[in-house]
């Protein structure tokens, strides 16, 4: 009881804070969204996203040895693709010769250290922005499963390291998983974005990548309603006993509380996203002068080790880098 008891005796000091501190966040924690296009010349800002800018090619190369040097252990490859190749299949999302192979082999050549994780989804390879194939209005199931494997395994024979199915489908960590290790990818993981809910926060995303223009209706049948937290357990429980190495929520900071509640319940690292919508309202915030952009960044990546994650996926990540060495 106080006075024996004085909480405030450890925080006198820099020193002592830093003895006590129970979590820290270090580069190993980011993982970088990188938003890449076949039209940028060499970089193009993102309205949305201040800071954000489309790479081409060479930008990414570039952005790959940056990571590297700055201890950044993954680069998360998102691919605003050409308008005129998109189609209601979304065809160019298993080209081989396609944005997403050349940049996973740009990434490998320029920085060999640096984990390349790719987004398996439709949605920025068709005319309707949504993640898998359309049977009338209604996004199907399992034929989107088949697709998306023949996504992945382009995927993995391009040399991507971590294949992270963001489309919320039923199934597919099972089929993926399967076919990976029938064509011997045995050493590809997979990062489950196991609870991803129907959120705003993507907006200025779908700008980034150009599906906003594109996108017909919501995805609500099939990605979370942001109501659900126990559904968020079984889903992450169904994808762990189909073979995910590893676990995402999203968005990431209005969704703490799904964050913790894995890192609680399963041995399985969990990330959290922190999404585009969240990277600009602290943006926007820090440019008008209402906050300290760089300490709400830090403080919000800090929040999401404290809830239990493993990592975080984050347009701040070579920024945060910077000012954690
Ligand atoms: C879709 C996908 C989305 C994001 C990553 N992959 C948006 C969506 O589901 O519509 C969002 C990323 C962000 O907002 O930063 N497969």
């Amino acid at each position: 009881m106080f006075p024996a008891t004085r909480l405030r005796r450890t925080r006198q000091a820099d020193w002592s804070r830093r003895l006590v501190r129970e979590k820290t966040l270090t580069p190993d924690d980011l993982i970088w969204s990188v938003v890449v296009s076949e039209t940028a010349d060499p970089v193009e800002p993102v309205a949305a996203m201040p800071g954000v800018e489309r790479l081409s090619l060479g930008a990414l190369a570039k952005a790959a040895k940056e990571a590297d040097a700055l201890g950044i252990p993954a680069i998360a490859l998102f691919p605003h693709i050409d308008p005129a190749k998109k189609d209601d299949m979304g065809s160019e999302a298993i080209n081989p010769d396609g944005l997403v192979p050349r940049a996973i082999k740009t990434i490998k050549d320029a920085a060999p250290n640096v984990g390349v994780i790719c987004d398996v989804a439709l949605d920025p390879f068709t005319t309707h922005g949504h993640d898998g194939l359309l049977d009338g209005d209604y996004v199907t199931n399992d034929a989107t499963v088949a697709r998306l494997v023949d996504q992945a395994r382009m995927q993995a024979e391009a040399g991507c390291d971590v294949i992270a199915p963001s489309d919320m489908m039923d199934g597919r960590i099972g089929a993926l998983r399967e076919a990976l290790e029938d064509e011997g990818h045995h050493n590809t993981m997979i990062l489950s974005y196991a609870a991803k809910y129907a959120s705003g926060f993507y907006g200025p995303y779908r700008e980034a990548i150009g599906s906003a223009a594109a996108l017909t209706g919501d995805k609500k049948t099939y990605q979370m309603d942001p109501g659900n937290a126990a559904e968020a357990l079984r889903e992450v429980e169904l994808d762990i006993a189909e073979g995910a190495d590893m676990v995402m929520v999203k968005p990431g900071l209005p969704y703490l509380d799904i964050v913790h509640a894995l890192a609680d319940n399963f041995a399985v690292p969990v990330y959290a996203f922190q999404v585009s919508g969240e990277y600009a309202m602290i943006q926007a915030a820090a440019q008008n002068g209402w906050i300290d952009g760089e300490r709400v960044m830090l403080e919000s990546l800090m929040s999401f080790k404290r809830a239990g994650a493993s990592g975080i996926i984050t347009y701040f990540a070579p920024r945060a880098a910077r000012a954690l060495s």
